[in-house]
């Protein structure tokens, strides 16, 4: 861990998830309560938000939003506000996901607009940013978490904030970045954060399971993690919870 904050362990199901599953889901989780040094939380879809905020309390799982719009109501139709976040129990939303990158084009003037809009709305933002495995091979990884971490710039140094290296080629592969890897670039993402004005929680994320996340929770500078296909099922997710109070 880099800062006093506490560790963060949180389960993004992408578009996954139904009622049913998530209320057995609940039942496992609230019966194994996380230690308090250990923060938990959940990005449902937005379907789900508000059952989940019913079940457990800000103090034991605090909820995120997966996306949201830039826009705060209005003739957007299919699109989320931070509003509507708010009301349904969000304490995180993420942003700049990679699957919203390549797939939904978003780019870093949306990006910026989404990050000033959850902050207005009292919503922390889980940034994420990473390189392709080309970007990798031939040497630009720095260069590109510098060009997303550009959002940034200008912004106030107080504001909350959450970031997460989630390398694409890691992300639902099952291949992980090895420690050396893990620890050289979280170096650098504190190192530019740190140069912009931000002391913030750097998670990793990227085919974290229960066989893997104590090595890599234990690498310097990781303050948490953002799990993907292994935050689905409470055994797995509830494991990964267990490495990290044990190297947090
Ligand atoms: P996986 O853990 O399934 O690789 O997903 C990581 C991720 O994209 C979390 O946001």
């Amino acid at each position: 861990m880099t800062n006093a904050t506490r560790c963060l362990i949180a389960g993004n199901w992408k578009m996954n998830g139904i009622l049913q599953e998530s209320l057995d889901f609940v039942k496992e989780l609230q019966a194994n309560p996380a230690p308090e040094h250990v923060e938990v939380a959940l990005m449902p879809p937005f379907t789900l938000l508000h059952s989940l905020a019913d079940s457990f309390s800000e103090k034991d799982v605090r909820l995120g939003a997966q996306s949201m719009y830039c826009e705060v109501s209005g003739a957007f139709t299919g699109s989320i506000s931070p509003m509507m976040l708010r009301d349904a129990g969000c304490h995180y939303v993420i942003l700049g996901h990679s699957e919203r990158r390549d797939i939904m084009h978003e780019g870093n003037t949306l990006i910026r607009k989404k990050l000033d809009v959850a902050w207005s709305h009292g919503l922390e933002p889980i940034l994420c940013i990473g390189e392709h495995l080309e970007e990798r091979e031939s040497g630009r990884t720095n260069e590109v978490l510098k060009e997303q971490l550009s959002v940034l710039a200008d912004v106030n140094t107080g504001v909350s904030l959450t970031v997460a290296y989630e390398p694409v080629w890691a992300i639902g592969t099952g291949k992980t970045a090895s420690p050396e890897q893990v620890k050289e670039t979280h170096a650098f993402v504190h190192e530019e954060l740190s140069r912009l004005g931000h002391d913030c929680r750097v998670l990793y994320g990227g085919s974290v399971n229960p066989n893997n996340a104590a090595e890599l929770l234990a690498c310097d500078g990781v303050d948490g993690a953002l799990v993907g296909g292994a935050s689905l099922k409470a055994d797995s997710f509830m494991k990964i919870i267990e490495a990290a109070a044990e190297t947090a």
